[in-house]
């Protein structure tokens, strides 16, 4: 672990100005093992940025992170994590600069990850992957972007290279990434289908899904119909059920899932051996399929900033928890049913 705890602590308690209140994982598990602790500030280093955090959110990889699966350990650390602070995602107002940024400055209001020093903290530090907040946003809306944000982008973009007029279905349309992708589909033109369960019908079609099937009462791999992209957020399905719902000339775009056994770490490995069965197998049976991790990077944030500033992207918010809260918060993520984003407010 790299920060050093203080004391426990409870959120009301004044901290002195070195310490802050973060949230600490000291060994891998599940939400239980998280704790409110008073530790030290990051400091700030010649290329970072300090942020005093207003709010954080949770992604499927934050829980990765603290249950800590066997392949990834051998980064994130063999017997307990590296990383004392879980989060990535943050929005905030910077507290300090380091001597070689010149882009950001004292006081601006800024979104995007701080996925070194951990974001459910007061204060987290960040390198490049910083910039202004969208003016229309909340803290909360503009932490919920980064990572759900950016993963649909470069999903529907980059990765299916969408057109406009093409079909899509979105398989996880209401989660965190899907309510993005959802809305980003739609800006770049494309006729949406959204897949989710009966009480996120309403919701999905909300956000602008020209189509929403409801799985509980309708499978989209036995409907005959293809679509020109499907892009599967959930990992639920076979790589037959999957490569059938997508027209040959189409592409199949996969970014791991795992949602019915939950997001500790046996879920990891499935999905990811789904993948890479899939694109072997489009090298030689059309469609094309795709499996991507996202890079977090300025130029996508910014495209972000303008699509929320613009109207055509909202974040959707399920809930908001307060710092103490977050183990609360990681618990209902896990539940692989939150409606949009979850977000922790400081
Ligand atoms: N490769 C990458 O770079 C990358 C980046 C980000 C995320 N991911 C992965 O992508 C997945 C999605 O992330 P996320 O942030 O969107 O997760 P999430 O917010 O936890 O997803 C929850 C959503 O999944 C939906 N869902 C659950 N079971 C479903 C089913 N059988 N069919 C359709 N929808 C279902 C739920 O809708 P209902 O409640 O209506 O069922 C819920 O709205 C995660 O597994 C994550 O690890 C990968």
């Amino acid at each position: 672990m790299t920060a050093r705890l203080l004391a426990t602590s409870s959120e009301e308690e004044n901290v002195s100005p070195e310490t802050m209140q973060a949230i600490i994982m000291s060994k891998y598990g599940p939400a239980d093992v998280l704790e409110l602790r008073a530790i030290e500030r990051p400091s700030v280093e010649p290329d970072s940025v300090i942020v005093r955090v207003h709010a954080a959110s949770i992604n499927p990889a934050d829980l990765h992170e603290m249950h800590g699966p066997l392949i990834t350990r051998l980064s994130s650390g063999l017997r307990r994590p590296k990383k004392a602070v879980p989060g990535a995602d943050v929005a905030g107002v910077v507290d300090a600069v380091g001597e070689n940024v010149t882009e950001i400055r004292p006081g601006d209001e800024v979104f995007g990850t701080c996925g070194a020093s951990g974001t459910l903290a007061q204060y987290a530090r960040g390198y490049k992957n910083l910039v202004a907040k969208p003016a229309n946003l909340t803290y909360e809306q503009a932490a919920a972007i980064p990572i759900a944000g950016i993963t649909a982008l470069q999903g529907l973009r980059d990765r299916a290279r969408i057109e406009a007029g093409q079909t899509v279905l979105i398989n996880g349309a209401a989660g965190g990434v899907g309510t993005f992708a959802v809305q980003i589909a739609k800006a770049l033109g494309a006729h949406v289908t959204g897949v989710c369960s009966t009480r996120n019908v309403e919701m999905v079609r909300s956000i602008g899904a020209d189509r929403v099937v409801d799985y509980t009462k309708e499978d989209f791999a036995r409907s005959g119909q293809r679509w020109d992209v499907v892009f599967d957020l959930v990992g639920n399905r076979s790589l037959s059920d999957l490569r059938r719902a997508t027209s040959r000339s189409g592409k199949l775009v996969m970014i791991g899932g795992g949602h019915d056994r939950g997001h500790g770490g046996r879920s990891l490995l499935r999905p990811l051996l789904l993948a890479v069965r899939g694109i072997v197998l489009s090298r030689f049976v059309k469609p094309e399929t795709v499996f991507f991790i996202a890079n977090i990077n300025r130029d996508d944030l910014l495209v972000l900033k303008t699509l929320c500033e613009d109207g055509k992207v909202t974040p959707v918010i399920d809930r908001t928890f307060a710092l103490s809260e977050a183990p609360e918060a990681v618990r209902y993520t896990e539940t692989g049913h939150a409606r949009g984003k979850v977000v922790v407010s400081m």
